[in-house]
This record gives structure tokens, C-alpha cells and sequence, in this order.
């Protein structure tokens, strides 16, 4: 995810339960490599876990040399984007608008597939708008030309993130092709990891947004498919040690200025999860994190985290709430 699956957050999921965390997409013009947030999201072969690149773009030549290009780098696995519904990406007949197009689409998995030894993934959306949902049609010619497993994002290209995601289709698309499927879309808890899986018939689900500010997301869903139980939440003191060093590895990853700007999100992302995890805690720990992050009192620790213009200053204060917490 753009802006959010970055090395130190992919990281983190890896450690905590998933199987594998894609990075952000990265363009397939060469001529925007050079730049500071490329380069950072470029991926690098001493990093942990199954190194997959996701590039987006429209032509199928620049595409296969930009999966070369990755691949020389250390990646393991090259993921194509055809789901982002973003206009100016769309607009240059990249991400979800390349489902309008079947006969490019053959041409780049072609292209892409045949130019590293490395597998191909593809990454879609159901179509493009309720009236072309044509999943299947793309599927098929993913299978057909060597992808070696396809994800799907239960929404059309006009949907946006708008309304719920719908799994009918990915159930279609599962019946439709032997290639592993994934099935993508609103998965915000256990329970519904179980039921997208079942109803899918999917071979594996992806967590997008459910993992912002709640990576332990991971291990709870395979806890659950393994055993049918619940994990209890993580205690107070894990929730601190992940936050800490999550921050703390977006402060070296980024450096100062941009980490402390990157950290902000993220620590808004878990303060709203925190509000969520007071009613999983246990009754004296679950009070603590409502009293302190849910409603206006998550507001006001917000305001002050973002007023934070400094490292250190960050994680003091991350520090300090922890130590008022616990005593
Ligand atoms: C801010 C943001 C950035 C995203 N960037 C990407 C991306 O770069 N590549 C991609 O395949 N999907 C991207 N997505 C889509 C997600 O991977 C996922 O398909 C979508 O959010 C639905 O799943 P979810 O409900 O689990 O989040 C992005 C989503 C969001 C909200």
C-alpha cells in the first residue's frame, strides 16, 4: 500500500504473523527512480522475509524492465498493479483503468512474465465499474500467460474505497482458475478473515487497512483459522514495545524530518485501534485504553503527538503515556 506498507511496516506484520507484506507500488518509469521517495521505496536484498515488488504502469516493455531492474535488486517476487483507482494513475492507463483493457493486460503479463525467473503476481479489482465487472475475463488471461497468483480486491475500479466490499465475485473468479487466488477487501477482524476465506473459496486473504495501527492483526487471524479460538489482545506492555520500536524504526529508516511526519499517521492509526482494543482488554486494562484514547481524550493525545516536531520528543512522550498507563 502506497504511503503505508513501507520496510519498517512490512517488517513489523512479518514478525507478527503475516505471511508475506508486499511493498508500495513503484512506478515503472525510469525516469522517476531517482527521486528521494522511490529510492526509499525501493526494496533491498538484505531485508527480511519474501521480498515482493509491486510496480504499476502501462507499458508493457517499461514494466518488464522495471521488473528486471527490481528483480537484479533482490526481488523475490514481482506483484503488477492493476487495482489503483487513483485518476492520475488511471489517467495514464495504469492501475485499475489496464481492466478496460484486456488485450494490454495480456500483452504486459507477457511481457513481465517472460522477462525475470522470478514468479508474477497480479493484484486487481473486480472490474472496472459495476456494469463491467469482467474479473473472470482477466483472470483467465492472468492464468493463461504465466501469473502465478492473482489478488483480488472485492470493488470495482468506481467504487473507490466507497461501500462494503463484495466477495461474490472473487467466489467466481475462485471457481473460475486453478492459480491461487487471494481474496482482498475489508477484513477488519477474525471472524471475518474465517468467512471471507470460507465463502471465497480463497486460497489466502490479504489485510489491507485492517493492520494500520493493529499489526498483531496477523497472528490473531491464524490463531483463529488454526484453532478456532480468540488470542486474548496483547498486553499493555507488548502494545508499548511494538509502538516504541515501530516508531523508532521509522525514525531511522526516514531520518528525522520525514520520520517524525511518517510516525504521525501511524501513531493515529494505533490510537484509534487502542479506542477499539479498551473493549477487548480485559475490564481494568480495557478501561485504561478507553479513558485514554478513546472520544476527545484519543483526540487531544493526537493533537499533542502532532504538534511533536522532534524524535526524542516523540518518543518521550509515547514513553511517558505508557508509564501513566501501567501505574
Ligand atoms: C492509502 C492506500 C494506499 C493503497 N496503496 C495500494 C498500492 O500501492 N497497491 C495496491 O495493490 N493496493 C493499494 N491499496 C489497496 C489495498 O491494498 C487494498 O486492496 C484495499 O485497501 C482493500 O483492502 P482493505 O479493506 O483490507 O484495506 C491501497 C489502499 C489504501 C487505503
Amino acid at each position: 500500500m502506497a504511503g503505508i506498507t513501507d520496510q519498517p511496516f512490512r517488517e513489523l506484520c512479518c514478525r507478527l504473523g503475516a505471511g508475506l507484506a508486499v511493498s508500495e507500488m513503484v512506478s515503472s518509469n525510469p525516469k522517476v527512480w531517482n527521486t528521494e521517495k522511490s529510492k526509499l521505496r525501493m526494496i533491498h536484498s538484505e531485508e527480511a522475509g519474501i521480498r515482493s515488488v509491486q510496480i504499476a504502469g502501462s507499458c508493457a516493455d517499461e514494466l518488464a524492465f522495471a521488473a528486471q531492474v527490481n528483480a537484479d535488486n533482490g526481488a523475490q517476487i514481482i506483484d503488477i498493479n492493476m487495482g489503483c483507482p487513483a485518476k492520475k494513475v488511471n489517467k495514464k492507463l495504469a492501475g485499475s483503468a489496464l481492466l478496460r483493457e484486456p488485450a494490454q493486460v495480456e500483452q504486459i503479463v507477457k511481457s513481465v512474465v517472460n522477462s525475470v525467473n522470478i514468479p508474477v503476481t497480479l493484484k486487481i479489482r473486480t472490474g472496472w465499474c459495476e456494469n463491467s465487472r469482467n474479473g473472470i475475463e482477466i483472470a483467465k488471461i492472468a492464468q493463461d500467460n504465466g501469473i502465478a497468483s492473482l489478488a483480488v480486491h472485492g470493488r470495482t475500479r468506481n467504487d473507490f474505497y466507497k461501500g462494503n466490499a463484495e466477495y461474490e465475485t472473487i467466489r467466481a473468479i475462485k471457481q473460475a482458475v486453478s492459480i491461487p487466488v487471494v481474496a482482498n477487501g475489508d477484513i477488519t477482524s477474525v471472524e471475518k478473515a474465517e468467512y471471507v476465506l470460507n465463502y471465497t473459496g480463497a486460497d489466502a486473504i490479504m489485510v489491507g487497512r485492517g493492520a494500520q495501527g493493529r499489526p498483531w492483526i496477523f497472528r490473531e487471524i491464524n490463531h483463529f483459522l488454526k484453532t478456532g479460538t480468540k488470542l486474548p489482545a496483547p498486553s499493555l506492555n507488548e502494545v508499548r514495545s511494538i509502538l516504541l520500536g515501530h516508531v523508532t524504526d521509522l525514525h531511522q529508516f526516514y531520518g528525522d524530518y520525514l520520520g517524525v511526519r511518517i510516525a504521525r499517521k501511524h501513531v493515529s492509526w494505533y490510537i484509534h485501534s487502542f479506542a477499539l482494543l479498551g473493549n477487548e482488554l480485559g475490564k481494568e486494562q480495557g478501561e485504561i485504553f478507553t479513558q485514554h484514547f478513546a472520544g476527545d481524550q484519543g483526540k487531544a493525545f493526537r493533537a499533542t503527538f502532532n504538534g511533536l516536531s522532534s524524535t526524542s520528543d516523540q518518543l518521550e512522550t509515547l514513553e511517558l503515556c505508557f508509564d501513566q498507563l501501567v501505574h
